[in-house]
């Protein structure tokens, strides 16, 4: 997965060169035609250059000062060169080739010897996969905003904690998992609770972490990755294409709301079943949502995904309780 949005950015990077190779073109073409000094010194530079290799190459012995006398004379041309275009009015690197990053010309890769992913790079890598994620959202459910008043400070059924005291324990429980991410004993988890009680903000939490960590994460509610597996079994195109590459590639898969997806008779089940059983086998990251109880979920689907799911060595299951956040009355 990440290998196809690399492959793209680096293309990317190719059209960006080859746009200000052309753009460099037809300023010099300008350049020649208005300025015919310059031209005169283009010439003379390309001689002169020409020259130098020639001499080295026949003679090996040649002395070092030759050579700094040759290569003065085509600096000071450059020199010159700059002088007439700020004469006439053009800025003097208007005939250097324009990099929009200084740092690695615009290759994505800085170093000689050992080849480093250049940070402008890494940071279109980075917005890249969250456009998968809809970053939007990411901005304003992350671990900075995560507010612990938003949960009653009341004693919640069936626990010695409160909801607040619960939710904060939680939320650090989580920060632990994700500064060890990927080297997790258990790498799928599962949120469950009824609506309104900050399943989905806790995801968001997680998923911003580890996409700034530099990984790659796909969110996708169940209701819109099965409606889009439906339709793909009808026409396989690009675009499906790459929703297959994604769900099974993407360092985590997020599947928020787990049982609001349309059933449609046993295909759901078969491709839950899949994804799941596919990313555990290559030992990779799944974390899911549900309102539904795990009995609800054990009659919803297969056993063969109950059993996956609620194994617990490989599965964190996570209950939510407590008041609905979105309705409760502060207190
Ligand atoms: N820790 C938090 N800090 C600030 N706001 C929060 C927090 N947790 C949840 N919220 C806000 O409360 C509302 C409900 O939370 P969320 O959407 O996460 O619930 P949910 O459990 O996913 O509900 P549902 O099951 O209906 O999807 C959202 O508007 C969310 O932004
Ligand atoms: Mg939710």
């Amino acid at each position: 997965m990440k290998d196809l949005i690399l492959k793209e950015i680096l293309q990317e990077y190719d059209d960006l060169r080859e746009k200000e190779r052309e753009a460099l073109r037809q300023r010099e073409n300008h350049i020649m035609e208005t300025i015919p000094d310059i031209a005169d010194i283009r010439r003379t530079v390309v001689e002169l250059m020409a020259r130098r290799s020639l001499d080295i190459i026949k003679n090996p012995d040649i002395s070092t000062q030759t050579v700094d006398e040759l290569e003065k004379k085509i600096s000071e041309l450059k020199e010159k060169e700059r002088e007439l275009l700020s004469r006439h009015g053009f800025p003097e690197d208007y005939l250097s080739m324009r990099y929009h990053c200084a740092k690695c010309n615009d290759t994505g890769y800085t170093g000689d010897i050992v080849k480093e992913k250049c940070s402008c790079l890494i940071q279109k890598l980075l917005e890249r996969t969250y456009q998968l994620s809809d970053i939007k959202e990411l901005d304003r459910e992350n671990f900075d905003t995560f507010d612990p008043e938003v949960f009653p400070d009341s004693p919640a059924e069936g626990s010695r904690l409160t909801q607040r005291e619960y939710m904060i324990q939680l939320k650090n429980r989580l920060m632990d998992y994700v500064s060890q991410f990927p080297d997790n004993r258990r790498k799928t988890i599962l949120f469950s609770g009824k609506t309104g009680l900050g399943k989905t903000f806790l995801l968001n939490c997680m998923a911003k972490k580890i996409l700034d960590a530099g990984y790659t994460v796909m969110r996708i509610s169940a209701y819109k990755l099965f409606n889009q597996l439906f339709l793909s079994a009808l026409q396989d195109n690009e675009q499906n294409q790459f929703l297959f590459n994604c769900l099974f590639e993407v360092d985590v898969l997020i599947i928020d709301d787990l049982g609001t997806e349309t059933q449609r008779n046993n295909y759901t089940s078969e491709d839950l079943f899949n994804i799941l059983n596919e990313r555990f086998t290559q030992g990779k990251h799944t974390f899911l949502s549900t309102n539904l109880g795990l009995t609800e979920l054990k009659e919803r689907y297969s056993d063969r995904i109950a059993s996956r799911l609620f194994d617990t060595s490989n599965t964190m299951l996570i209950k939510f309780f407590g008041q609905d956040i979105r309705v409760r009355v502060r207190n």
